[in-house]
């Protein structure tokens, strides 16, 4: 009997259904809450207003000791320098620094800002690629880690130790390709094409510098462990390879930050719970890498190095949420429903690459359908959520959206809006305010207006 030929038939692509069902069950029905770390949403909005910045102690804390335990019981010498980049509110930072982090700094404003936490200078970790000559001076007599990012930088750093008759242990930041992530080799010496060896030599070779720390930092929301294995292995053949060329003695491997939130990027289809490593097993890989690595270093007399932490999101995005309220709501023209909320990219700067969680404030009541969140700026592009199923919202409905305690308070714009309270709940239903919410005080008290700028003719009728 002859195979009968099938038919060909044109192909055809359905769109992904917002909120249909999948594989992880689901069905598009938002989940609602009415408390943010045990505070009533409706009590937060009363006393602080709408838009709110909220941020957990215990959970700050809870994290960091989760971090530097999952290291600590797995490799004997950890430093932990808290990413202040990530969120350097003072409260934030002091919850860190309690926990017994270091700062972990990458601009003057960084460093002067840890200082006036009262972290020393010797606990700073000092990064980044622009680091004037005032700040390296004061580094320098404070004795801090100064990572060296450039040949110009080395230079300067250079002079600055000789005009201080000092010799200074110094870091250079290494790039490289682990094979996993994109390079991020604007930051650093290169290793492949020899630069960042040319650096060790250039330091081997002066009287004011002595090399004695690696680190690099290979990209951020790294999901795949094995990115680590790769970055600890060559840092560690190329700390064998300085040592032999340059004489030098290295004592410190910092490994930068990266470690995965519970967050999810655009697009990807898992949730975060599926794809995001426990810290946990990030540090294993890492200690179990390290410590294979560097066997047998401490017979040959050589050090074994400390490792440095420099983890930001990973302990602080959920211990972060922020409500928000609908200021009005509409239909657009292909019949999607939206709504405009008092935030938007202004203060979640993370929504131009997460899909953050929404819950909403009350009992969903109606059909969800596929919802667009704006934020309040006259911009397009402000959009906090393309595309979430919800139910019909209407003006005054709250909404929490988390985790956002990562970069948002840091990298957050003044555009047109003032930037709210921040508040952080210490437990037991109590609250305070650790960043008080800008007016026009606030914001205009920078400006100047020359003389002759103060009064214009549309002054004259102000009754009118
Ligand atoms: C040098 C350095 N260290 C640490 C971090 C913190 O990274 P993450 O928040 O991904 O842990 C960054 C972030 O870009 C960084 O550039």
């Amino acid at each position: 009997m002859s195979e009968q030929k099938k038919t060909w038939m044109k192909p055809s692509l359905a769109p992904h259904v917002i909120g249909g069902l999948n594989k992880f069950g689901g069905g598009g029905v938002p989940t609602h809450r009415t408390e943010v770390d045990g505070n009533k949403i409706d009590d937060l909005v009363a006393r602080f207003g709408s838009p709110l910045f909220i941020l957990s102690e215990q959970r700050l804390r809870d994290n960091a000791r989760r971090l530097i335990d999952a290291f600590e019981t797995r490799y004997p010498d950890v430093i932990y320098g808290w990413s202040y980049k990530t969120n350097y509110l003072g409260a934030v930072c002091q919850v860190m620094h309690q926990e017994g982090a270091w700062a972990e700094v990458v601009s003057a404003f960084e460093y002067e800002k840890a200082r006036s936490h009262g972290v020393p200078g010797n606990k700073i970790i000092f990064n980044g690629p622009h680091k004037q000559r005032e700040i390296l001076e004061q580094a320098v007599a404070e004795g801090a880690r100064i990572h060296i990012d450039n040949l110009d930088e080395l230079y300067t750093l250079e002079s600055v130790a000789a005009d201080a008759e000092r010799v200074v242990s110094v870091t250079i930041r290494l790039n490289f390709d682990t094979g996993f992530t994109d390079p991020w080799s604007r930051f650093g010496f290169n290793i492949e094409s020899g630069q960042a060896m040319d650096a060790a030599r250039r330091i081997g070779a002066s009287d004011h510098l002595e090399l004695k720390g690696l680190h690099s930092h290979i990209g951020t929301f790294i999901l795949d462990t094995r990115a680590y294995e790769a970055q600890v292995r060559i840092m560690c053949a190329f700390m064998e390879s300085a040592e032999n060329e340059t004489g030098c003695e290295i004592n410190s491997i910092d490994i930068g930050g990266g470690f995965a939130s519970r967050n999810a990027l655009h697009g990807s289809y898992l949730p975060p719970e599926q794809v995001v490593p426990e810290i946990e097993q990030y540090a294993q890989v890492i200690c179990d890498t390290l410590l294979e690595a560097t066997r047998g270093r401490t017979t040959r007399g050589k050090p074994q190095p400390t490792l440095i932490l420099e983890t930001g999101r990973a302990t602080v995005d959920d211990a972060g949420s922020l409500i928000t309220s609908v200021v009005a709501t509409k239909h657009l023209p292909d019949g999607r429903r939206s709504a405009v909320l008092d935030a938007g990219v202004n203060l979640l700067f993370t929504g131009f690459w997460y899909d953050h969680k929404v819950e909403l404030a009350q009992e969903p009541e109606g059909i969800p359908e596929e919802t667009v969140l704006y934020g309040p700026l006259c911009m397009n592009i402000d959009v906090v959520r393309s595309s979430i199923s919800l139910p019909p919202l209407s003006i005054g409905n709250r909404m929490v959206i988390s985790p956002v305690g990562a970069y948002n308070n840091t990298q957050w714009m003044q555009f047109i809006e003032y930037r709210p309270n921040v508040v952080m709940t210490h437990g037991d239903g109590d609250v305070t305010v650790i960043r008080e919410a800008e007016d026009l005080e606030h914001m205009t008290t920078l400006e100047r207006i020359p003389e002759h700028l103060q009064t214009s003719s549309i002054m004259e009728n102000e009754d009118v």
